[in-house]
């Protein structure tokens, strides 16, 4: 069976004005404007099955959004396909925005000046909900995000927060099977990104609502998703397990010594020694790679020539190695 979204070899490039300084540069502009390239997305290809959720990480600029935007027909590929279910996005635009929800982050689709509900009412009539799935998806969400409190509010006295739930509730009323999320979290104190998280899985986990979300956000991702596409610079650079990346990449290991007395150490294997600085103690760590050395035979070493009094073993911070998957480090 074919995946139900279906993207490859997708490139999108952006051309930039580059205009000279100063009101020379200005008026040569007028009449040779001068360009310069921008390549947004470079390649990239994924496949996402029906009920599927599925985070896109990646730094500030990194593509994402110019990702969102052509999953969800806003902009055009310059190379390659997308296929959602039954559509192709850009050229099925009309017919396709019926079946989807986009919600982004940092642009609200409420009107600013209207009650949250008023707004509602509005999308009602444009998507021509019925009235019963309207009520019951409304019931539903202000229950599940919490915001009795601020429905007949007007947008602009909203906390971002606040503003945040209105709009993904927006996104939501006419029961779509795929949402695309940008940036969902962005500005959003602690508590309320959670409460975003924990309505962003129930509703996968509940309607098997096909999702992808971006964010720049680690723990967005550590709290929902299963499968995540790490994206920088516009190519994609893994796609699999928060897991998978721990074994694939973290398998440096640091092994925190705490002696009794001041020592020289001697070489041992491939351990590279560094000594840590904390009042009152001594202390090294020993760094190794987990398939270069083996931990019990360190700590035998260990044990046998020096008079240790505490060890500590830690493993690398997931967040550690995103970064360093971005870097190119790996
Ligand atoms: N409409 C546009 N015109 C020109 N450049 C753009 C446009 N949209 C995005 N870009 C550029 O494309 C790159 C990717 O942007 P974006 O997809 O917004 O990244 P992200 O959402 O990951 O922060 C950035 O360098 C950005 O400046
Ligand atoms: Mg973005």
């Amino acid at each position: 069976m074919s995946e139900f979204i279906e993207v490859e070899n997708v490139s999108k490039t952006f051309k930039v004005s580059r205009r000279p300084a100063g009101i020379p540069g200005m008026i040569a502009n007028l009449f040779a404007p001068k360009y310069e390239k921008k390549e947004a997305v470079k390649e990239v290809s994924f496949q996402i099955g029906q009920g599927e959720m599925l985070g896109f990480i990646g730094p500030n600029g990194a593509g994402k959004s110019t990702m969102i935007k052509m999953l969800s027909g806003i902009l055009c590929p310059d190379k390659g396909s997308i296929r959602v279910g039954e559509f192709l996005p850009y050229r099925q635009r009309k017919k396709y925005v019926g079946n989807i929800g986009v919600v982004f982050g940092q642009k609200s689709q409420l009107q600013w000046d209207l009650p949250v509900q008023d707004s509602y009412e509005l999308l009602r009539a444009i998507y021509a909900i019925p009235e019963d799935t309207y009520q019951k998806n409304l019931n539903q969400f202000i229950d599940m995000l919490n915001m009795g409190a601020f429905i007949n509010q007007p947008v602009r006295q909203l906390s971002l927060g606040q503003r945040m739930r209105a709009d993904i509730v927006a996104s939501l009323l006419h029961s779509p099977k795929i949402v695309f999320f940008d940036e969902p979290t962005i500005g959003v104190d602690v508590v309320g990104k959670q409460v975003i998280r924990d309505f962003i899985k129930e509703l996968n986990r509940k309607e098997q609502v096909t999702m992808i979300f971006t964010t720049h956000d680690m723990q967005d991702i550590e709290k929902t998703c299963e499968r995540l596409i790490i994206i920088d610079q516009g190519s994609k650079m893994y796609d699999g397990s928060l897991q998978g990346i721990r074994e694939k990449y973290g398998t440096t290991r640091q092994l925190d010594v705490e002696f009794n007395f001041e020592c020289e150490i001697a070489p041992f294997h491939h351990v590279k020694v560094q000594p840590l600085k904390e009042e009152g103690h001594i202390k090294k760590r020993f760094i190794y790679e987990q398939g270069q050395v083996h931990i019990n035979e360190l700590m035998n070493h260990l044990l046998t020539h020096y008079s240790i009094r505490d060890i500590n073993i830690t493993e690398p911070d997931i967040d550690e190695l995103i970064c360093k998957i971005y870097g190119g480090e790996v």
